[in-house]
């Protein structure tokens, strides 16, 4: 029967055999969070809309058409968080982190919304994983966020990925690099496309991400931040590059690299997966050494990324994790009578050893015990004699040995070894 209710445009169900794949994503993840030192926080779904048109920008895609914005019963105005960093640094201004030993050091895993057309590795309701490091501007802080968010790539075993480095320099350097493009774009107005033409003067960068044939022609000839690095601006760069380098991190320097947040100033970066389509960004981030002050704090220089969890799952393929291995109990009298109630028992036992254990729910007759079985992936079956004895049967070579309950545990786990 088709039902009568669907899952929003743009959101999917995340069921038990996806969940899996899922599972290992996030679990790599911590891992490496924990062993690089990064503490776990957790924000609110929703926060004030204010603080992601001051953090990410107003003029950026996000907050001018991406956002779940309403108001609620008393009359603030609320949105589902597009982006975790903003959030992260209102924790972490409200929370006092500035008096902590600083970088203070924070990962994070969970849900976002932004409302995007919906199309394969973009949804309305996304889940990121990420790290931030607040309170360092050494170049230092760059190559280690960076490393990380390879290093799990790596570890998962995520093919064909790339990653892109660029750096917009300081706000200040910023600033005067903008008003440069915005007279290259207005000296080529004509040719641009129309979007772009609307944006030249609030956020002109975009222009490097158009596919419009015009304005990539125009594009080929603007100037680039890359290539106008001065000072402390150009020495910092180098010395992010140089740190890759010695830690075996494969870059390219992308001199059009754009991202969709306004906060980023100097290192920027970006991995991708040629496995994916057009939306081929698995993660990426960068530096933002003024969004603690724009957001009404203390100057506190940052970095950090994100990735997309269902980008990592798409560029890993279709592989389904199997399940772990696990024992089932089959008995003559489904889990009614006295076999019923020794299989009850002898799970919990089984199941507070550590090993995973199931038991018919369903009523089944013996031999539908056994199918069913079967189609989990149990690899060991427990039956239930009518005498009260227990046999222990390998699902795989279907060998069969009689087994005290007392044992049942030790056996079980040297079959498994
Ligand atoms: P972002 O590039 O907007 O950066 O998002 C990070 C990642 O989230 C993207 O690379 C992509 O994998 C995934 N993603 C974004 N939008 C969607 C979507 N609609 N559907 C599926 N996946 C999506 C940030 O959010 C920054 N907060 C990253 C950062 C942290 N920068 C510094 N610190």
């Amino acid at each position: 029967m088709a039902s009568k209710y669907q899952a929003p445009r743009g959101t999917f169900d995340v069921l038990p055999e996806d969940a899996r794949a899922r599972a290992r994503v996030e679990a790599a993840a911590s891992g490496i969070f924990a062993r690089a030192g990064y503490g776990r926080i957790a924000t609110p779904a929703f926060e004030d809309t204010e603080l992601f048109e001051r953090g990410v920008g107003r003029s950026t895609d996000i907050v001018r058409k991406e956002m779940f914005t309403f108001e609620d019963k008393g009359g603030r105005s609320i949105t589902l968080r597009p982006e975790g960093t903003a959030p992260i640094c209102r924790a972490y201004l409200e929370r006092g982190m500035q008096k902590l030993a600083q970088p203070v050091k924070l990962a994070y895993s969970g849900p976002f919304f932004r409302h995007e057309r919906p199309q394969a590795g973009r949804y309305r309701q996304f889940h990121q994983v990420g790290a931030e490091a607040i309170g360092s501007d050494l170049p230092l802080a760059d190559a280690e966020s960076i490393g990380l968010l390879a290093d799990l790539l790596t570890e998962l075993g995520v093919p064909g990925v790339e990653l892109r480095l660029g750096s917009l320099g300081s706000l200040q350097a910023r600033r005067a690099y903008m008003e440069e493009l915005k007279a290259h774009l207005h000296a080529n107005e004509g040719e641009l496309s129309e979007d772009v033409r609307e944006r030249i003067d609030v956020n002109p960068l975009r222009a490097f991400d158009s596919d419009h044939e015009g304005t990539r022609g125009v594009m080929e000839g603007a100037p680039r931040m890359v290539e106008r690095l001065e000072g402390e601006d150009a020495d910092h760069f180098a010395e992010v590059r140089a740190l890759l380098e010695t830690a075996g991190v494969q870059y390219s320097i992308d001199p059009t690299l754009v991202r969709g947040l306004d906060y980023y100033t100097r290192t920027i970066f970006s991995f991708v997966c040629d496995r994916l389509g057009a939306q081929s960004e698995i993660g990426g981030g960068g530096r933002y050494d003024g969004l603690i002050e724009q957001l009404g704090g203390p100057p506190t220089p940052a970095v950090g990324w994100a990735a997309g969890i269902e980008r990592i799952l798409l560029a890993l393929g279709e592989e389904t994790e199997a399940p772990p291995p696990r024992t089932v109990f089959i008995s003559h009298d489904a889990g009614s009578g006295e076999a019923g109630r020794t299989a009850v028992a002898l799970a919990g036992e089984l199941r507070r050893a550590g090993l995973a254990t199931e038991l018919d729910l369903a009523g089944r007759s013996v031999k539908g015990q056994f199918k069913h079985a079967n189609r989990i992936g149990a690899d060991l079956v427990v039956i239930l004699e009518e005498d009260g004895t227990l046999q222990l049967r390998d699902m795989q070579s279907g060998e069969q040995d009689a087994v005290e309950s007392s044992d049942l545990v030790t056996e079980i786990g040297r079959r498994r070894s």
